[in-house]
């Protein structure tokens, strides 16, 4: 077991080598890294991520480790080749992809995402859990940005491979991503033995906006204190960069990050109609629920005198109905 796991690594580690010197040594590379660099990738950051290219040939890693006789049934639970449906051997799962090696918070490459160049599907072919792999622990990037987590005891949540790695040329260098899974109470509980502080950048568009709410109870159960970045006109950070430039996105959009309690409302807000009556009155009500939620009553008075400027309320009569709520949320306990 302990020597499989050893031998899977070294299978991942050359796989990672070969996929590196095919993306800088030949023609079909030369392709791969001018989408790296018309994707906004320098040279510096394609060696730094160790990214690579996987050929369009069908043989490429399979020959390679057979060459070097490793055990290729090993090697195929690992994911990086597949059995052939007659048995008679293996082929390279990976082809003609931009390969980013996935490594564990030792350094240890254990996986790989594979993305398309082109409108292929699926976009990313990402290796399958293994001894190595387990999606629901991994997070993308821990390995480098372990160091400035620890520092900072701040850690940037990002959705994807290219966020993370745009993020880092623009100085962020505590930044990890999820394996395009859902956040997991196990990845929470492993950011908070590292981080006190959480800023979660997930990508603007709904599906973000919707993932970056559903991490919010996650990351505080865990006992990390949440801000959500919250990214403009549906943009991800690699968008957002590519539009308006590192400086922009750190000012902008990574230290502006707002209190979960604040994303909460703004994020139920563009359910109701505010011009109407009723549906403001609905929202007031959703809100003061958020609010009431909240344990320090210093930032519950913050928030509720917050409410009561915009919607021109007393705030004797929004505490009133805040202390109700509170009272009916106690007696369910
Ligand atoms: P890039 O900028 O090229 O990374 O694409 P994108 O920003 O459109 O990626 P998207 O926001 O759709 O996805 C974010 C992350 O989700 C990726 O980094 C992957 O980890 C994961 N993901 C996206 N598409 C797929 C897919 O088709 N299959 C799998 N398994 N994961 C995916
Ligand atoms: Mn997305
Ligand atoms: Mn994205
Ligand atoms: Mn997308
Ligand atoms: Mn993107």
């Amino acid at each position: 077991e302990h020597a499989d796991r050893a031998k899977l690594i070294e299978a991942h580690e050359l796989a990672g080598k070969l996929y590196e010197y095919l993306l800088h040594n030949t023609e079909q590379g030369k392709e791969a890294k001018q989408y790296l660099h018309a994707r906004g990738m320098t040279d510096k950051l394609i060696e730094t991520f160790g990214i690579g290219y996987a050929p369009s040939r069908w043989d490429t890693l399979t020959n390679l480790l057979d060459k070097k006789q490793f055990p290729l049934p090993l090697v195929e639970q690992g994911g990086l080749i597949s059995a052939k449906q007659d048995g008679s051997g293996y082929v390279d799962k990976f082809r003609d992809r931009v390969m980013f090696p996935i490594r564990d918070w030792k350094g240890n490459i254990i996986a790989f995402g594979g993305r398309a160049m082109g409108d292929v599907q699926p976009k990313y072919l990402n290796s399958p859990e293994s001894m190595l792999f387990h999606k629901s622990r991994t997070l993308y990037n821990l390995h480098a940005a372990r160091p400035q987590i620890r520092k900072s005891q701040e850690l940037v949540l990002f959705e994807g491979y290219m966020d993370v790695i745009r993020a880092w040329e623009a100085g962020v260098h505590n930044g990890v991503a999820t394996m395009g899974t859902a956040l997991t109470p196990e990845h929470a509980e492993a950011i908070r033995r590292l981080a006190e502080r959480v800023v979660v950048a997930y990508d603007g568009d709904n599906a973000g906006q919707s993932a970056a709410y559903k991490s919010i109870p996650l990351l505080e159960n865990a006992g990390c204190h949440v801000k959500i970045a919250m990214l403009p006109g549906g943009l991800d950070p690699d968008e957002y960069i590519s539009a308006h430039g590192s400086e922009r996105f750190v000012r902008e959009v990574i230290e502006t990050a707002v209190p979960s309690i604040k994303y909460k409302l703004f994020y139920y807000r563009k359910n109701y109609k505010l011009q109407e009556d009723g549906e403001k009155l609905r929202y007031i009500q959703q809100a003061l629920r958020l609010i009431a939620g909240l344990t320090s009553p210093i930032e519950r008075e913050h928030y509720v005198r917050e409410l009561c400027s915009e919607f021109h309320l007393t705030f004797e009569s929004a505490m009133q109905n805040l202390n109700e709520i509170r009272l009916q949320a106690e007696k369910k306990d």
